[in-house]
């Protein structure tokens, strides 16, 4: 299979980590329920094309995300290794459903807006972290490793422009509960270069190092690609993608699929950056899930390679 032709940049880093959130962002948003066994094999699949960190599914309430409804299943069937990859978990309910399987990764999710927070939790802006308090505080009891979300970072479908200000004063809170790890989702994919660099700026002058940063980007825009290496100049090292550009949010217009991991491979490869991915097999993975879901990848890596 072609490789890029690398050309190594001395300014990056050696090595970057990918987040991979297909089997959950991009499974969540399915129309059809993929069945249990396909989501089994589609992880174990990733997991053998070297992908290092898989977050499997979410514990949220099955009425609101009825295409994960299995994620009990999906964790008993994936193990011992299952309970290292991280699930998501809105509230104590769903973190008790986790901490019953054994999970030691979990991550909340927050809303950097007023509407969303409403739209996707249930809750206000300020009601969110009245739910996620005790959820973290009891993880962290637990021993149990947290990372923290904050959705429309670069904009909202109903509100617009999010202030830079606001993100950040929702992010850091969110990271201060308890958190690893704080990743910025451009949850409809509106954000540009710049905007990047503005917002990463912004929570540096925070408090908040680009090491305890991840970015996730969708595509809606075309923009994914150019924003990760934006993020990359800037000194970020931890980036969520998803196998063939899989994902959106069921709850947020307009949220088309993640960066695609396979095109955030080919590009790190080039610069001769470590991702520990074996982009054929990933390819190939994501060829035979388009073939489960009965239509082509959206990933221009995965179509060329295919
Ligand atoms: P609610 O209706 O306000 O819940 O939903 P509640 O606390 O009022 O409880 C009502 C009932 O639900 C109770 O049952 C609870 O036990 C039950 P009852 O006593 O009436 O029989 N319940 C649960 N059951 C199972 N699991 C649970 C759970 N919680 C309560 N965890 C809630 C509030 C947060 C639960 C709901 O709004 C929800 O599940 N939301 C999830 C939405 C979601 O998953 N969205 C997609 C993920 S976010 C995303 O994709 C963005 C991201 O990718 C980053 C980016 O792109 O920006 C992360
Ligand atoms: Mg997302």
């Amino acid at each position: 299979m072609r490789e890029p032709h690398t050309v190594v940049d001395p300014s990056l880093p050696d090595s970057v980590t990918i987040y991979e959130v297909g089997p959950r962002d991009g499974l969540q948003n399915e129309k059809a329920i993929i069945p249990v066994e396909t989501k089994h094999q589609f992880i174990e699949r990733l997991v053998d094309a070297g992908l290092p960190i898989i977050e499997a599914t979410s514990f949220v309430h099955p009425k609101w995300v009825p295409q994960l409804a299995d994620a009990a299943d999906l964790m008993a069937r994936l193990g011992e290794a299952g309970r290292n990859m991280p699930v998501l978990v809105p509230n104590e309910r769903g973190l008790d459903r986790a901490l019953e399987l054994g999970c030691r990764h979990v991550a909340i999710f927050g809303s950097a807006t007023e509407t969303f927070a409403q739209r996707n939790l249930n809750r206000s802006l300020d009601e969110q972290f009245a739910m996620f308090e005790p959820t973290v505080k009891r993880a962290r009891e637990h021993g149990l490793d947290v990372r923290a979300y904050v959705s429309m970072c670069f904009g909202d479908p109903w509100e617009g422009n999010v202030p830079i200000d606001q993100v950040v004063d929702v992010g850091k809170r969110l990271y201060e509960l308890g958190a690893s790890q704080l990743s910025l989702g451009d949850t409809i994919g509106v954000g540009t270069t710049g905007h990047v660099t503005a917002l990463l700026d912004a929570f540096n002058a925070a408090g908040l190092a680009d090491g305890v940063l991840a970015m996730h980007f969708h595509d809606t825009y075309g923009q994914a690609l150019a924003n990760a290496h934006t993020a990359l100049q800037h000194g970020v090292t931890t980036f969520d993608a998803s196998a063939g550009g899989l994902g959106g949010c069921p709850y947020a217009e307009s949220a088309t699929g993640n960066l695609a991991t396979e095109d955030l491979v080919w590009m790190l490869h080039g610069l001769g950056i470590d991702t520990g991915v074996d982009l054929e097999k990933l390819v190939a993975t994501s060829v035979w899930m388009a073939d489960q879901l009965g239509r082509p990848s959206p990933s221009r890596v995965v179509q060329a390679l295919a």
